[in-house]
């Protein structure tokens, strides 16, 4: 299969034109998607809608996925299959979400700048986000780039977070919304993780930030100084630069790196439109630099 790469709008998002993921796709190409992630870092693939099984096929050449996909847990019964994080306002019938519904309120927390799995044993390598049902207003992802908002950063704020050690909690975004509605089952399936402030690549190995709004605490810190620093780095990354905004068309795959950036959901109108999204994520396969055991 013969690819284009085309730069798209900011220097760290590309298209990639003509990859049908529905079909099986060679070694060659698969490296070529991977070159073309070191290099950017988010992927753009547009094409039909395909089945739940080729969505899951085209991301298991990219690694193994995550197998436990959902936060909540208690008295949820599933829309999507097991192997893909359900990305939507609809419920198991396909019926909108109350806006007061317990998921709903949950999925709101996908609208702060986050990574994907921070918060997890082993964390996200790439998300693979793919476009059943999309708004025919707002509704954007937005995705930054913090290997280019750790390059800006002056060198004393380089050196006095190089050795730095955050903790993340998907409590602690939650928390951040006032979301406090999980059961001590819940709870318990996600102890915090650690993980370092500022990482090596090991593709392009260009430094980077790894920040998510999951990340509450510092290692050696009071709770207040590390909230600022990770909020003034997190408030840098955001600057309007470093920001990629995808605009949705049924049958959009898009990929993006979470060891090197941070996403978010833009608000619609929920009550009026189904948005419809299903997430594979792929793990990353050697997560031991990343990972600090507590
Ligand atoms: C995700 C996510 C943002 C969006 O799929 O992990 O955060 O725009 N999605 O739905
Ligand atoms: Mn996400």
């Amino acid at each position: 299969m013969s690819v284009v790469i085309n730069p798209i709008g900011v220097d760290f998002a590309a298209e990639i034109i003509g990859l049908d993921i529905g079909s099986p796709i060679d070694d060659a190409t698969r490296d070529e998607v991977v070159a073309t992630l070191d290099k950017y870092a988010v992927v753009v693939i547009r094409g039909e809608r395909v089945s739940e099984q080729a969505q899951i096929d085209f991301a298991l050449n990219f690694g193994p996925l995550d197998a436990i996909n959902g936060v909540l847990t208690t008295d949820i019964k599933r829309r999507v299959r097991a192997e893909l994080t359900d990305i939507s306002n609809m419920d198991e019938d396909h019926a909108l979400l109350d806006l007061s519904d317990r998921r709903r309120l949950f999925n709101l927390g996908n609208q702060l700048w986050h990574t994907d799995s921070s918060f997890k044993r082993v964390a996200a390598m790439y998300s693979m986000l793919h476009a059943h049902s999309v708004t025919p207003e707002r509704g954007e992802t937005q995705v930054c780039d913090l290997r280019a908002a750790y390059d800006s950063l002056d060198d004393e704020m380089k050196a006095r977070i190089e050795d730095i050690v955050a903790v993340h909690s998907i409590y602690t975004s939650r928390a951040i919304l006032g979301f406090e509605d999980f059961t001590d089952e819940e709870r318990r399936a996600l102890p915090p993780i650690r993980r370092p402030l500022v990482r090596v690549l090991p593709g392009s190995k260009r430094k980077t930030l790894f920040l998510a709004s999951h990340a509450g605490g510092i290692l050696g810190r009071p709770t207040a100084e590390a909230r600022l620093l990770i909020r003034e780095l997190m408030e840098h990354a955001a600057q309007p630069q470093f920001v990629y905004t995808h605009n949705w068309q049924v049958g959009d795959l898009l990929v993006w790196d979470n060891r090197c950036t941070m996403h978010r959901a833009r608000p619609f109108d929920e009550a009026k439109y189904e948005r419809d999204m299903r997430r594979a994520t792929v793990m990353e396969a050697d997560a031991g630099d990343v990972h600090i055991e507590p």
